[in-house]
């Protein structure tokens, strides 16, 4: 505990990175999905955070789907996760953001509305592209943007960006926005590696998105990570921790070996210590966030992947993370 707050890995010259042109003290960040509403942007530097995400944020607010919404799976090291973005809405959160100073990058995640209203393609775009304009136009002094796309807990889930023309047809009307921030997307897992290069290919064609964040939940409830009893236990929902670990590395790879520096890669999944966060980071991701470790080892985890970092670094010879990105994967 008495590392929370600490300058020393707050401030270490090895963890230090610019990023799509934001300066990162560390590469570990929260992921969407802990703190919707912006709660927590003033606090989590404390916790030796070196980036937060807010959200998932949606045009119009949502309660949240019907309970249960969250469950604990602890053999498995995973949560159950059905909240399908209950949030406050972008103008409720951007107005709350406003006139904040923030000590670490804030990505704003900005996802569909979670409603029936939501039947066509276009209606889904208008959505997604209002919610970017509020933040846009709001003054919020947040560093990038995380485009959801990848919600699998969504009311309407006809309405898919994972084909290539929707996808498109999204990204040219947010471009249009002529967004000062960089934006990053946030990829599903369970799709097959055809499809993940297809959806990379749009983005990179798309000249305006900075990187992936790789990635969301786990769909397979049959996971062999998942321990039965405990995913009995749940009708609904999706998993979280372990069970996405062995999928995100292999997507960060196929990506990293695909696109290089194309793309920055934010690797997310079953990170519980800074081992697991060194695997990502030489498989190709530049940062990494988490959720699950944290509520499992407890908010320490975040100093203790710091230092486990330095640590790792020094002994493989490197002077900064930088170096060590895709490290472990050939040419
Ligand atoms: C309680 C909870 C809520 C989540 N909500 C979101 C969300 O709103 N948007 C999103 O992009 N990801 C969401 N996720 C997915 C996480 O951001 C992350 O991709 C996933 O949990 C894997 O990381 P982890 O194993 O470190 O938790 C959520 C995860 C959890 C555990």
């Amino acid at each position: 505990m008495k590392l929370i707050g600490s300058k020393f890995i707050y401030k270490d010259k090895s963890l230090k990175q610019k990023v799509s042109g934001i300066t990162f003290e560390n590469p570990v960040g929260l992921a969407a999905g802990f703190d919707y509403n912006a709660n927590l942007t003033q606090a989590l530097s404390y916790l030796n955070f070196g980036f937060q995400s807010v959200g998932t944020i949606t045009y119009i607010p949502y309660e949240g789907n019907p309970p249960p919404r969250l469950g604990r799976l602890p053999k498995s090291r995973s949560l159950m996760v059905n909240k399908g973005f209950k949030n406050l809405g972008t103008d409720f959160i951007s107005k709350k953001l406003k006139n904040l100073e923030f000590k670490i990058p804030i990505g704003i995640s900005i996802g569909l509305t979670n409603s029936n209203e939501n039947k066509t393609l276009d209606q889904a775009i208008k959505d997604i592209v209002a919610a970017f304009k509020i933040f846009e136009n709001s003054g919020v002094k947040n560093s990038y943007y995380e485009l959801n796309i990848s919600c699998p807990n969504l009311i309407n889930n006809s309405i898919s960006f994972y084909k290539s023309a929707n996808l498109k047809q999204l990204l040219q009307l947010i471009k249009r926005l002529k967004l000062k921030k960089s934006v990053f997307i946030k990829m599903p897992i369970e799709k097959s590696n055809a499809q993940v290069i297809s959806i990379c290919n749009v983005l990179i064609n798309s000249k305006f998105i900075k990187g992936v964040i790789i990635g969301n939940l786990q769909k397979d409830r049959k996971h062999p990570s998942l321990v039965k009893s405990e995913v009995k236990k749940f009708k609904v929902g999706y998993f979280s921790g372990k069970a996405c670990e062995e999928r995100s590395n292999e997507l960060i790879k196929l990506v990293y070996k695909k696109y290089k520096s194309k793309l920055i890669i934010i690797g997310c999944g079953g990170v519980f210590s800074g081992a697991d966060a060194y695997k990502k980071i030489k498989l190709g991701a530049t940062l990494i966030q988490l959720i699950t470790g944290m509520i499992f080892q407890g908010p320490q985890l975040i100093a203790q992947i710091n230092l486990e970092l330095i640590d790792l670094l020094k002994k493989d010879g490197f002077e900064n993370i930088k170096e060590a990105v895709g490290g472990d994967v050939s040419a």
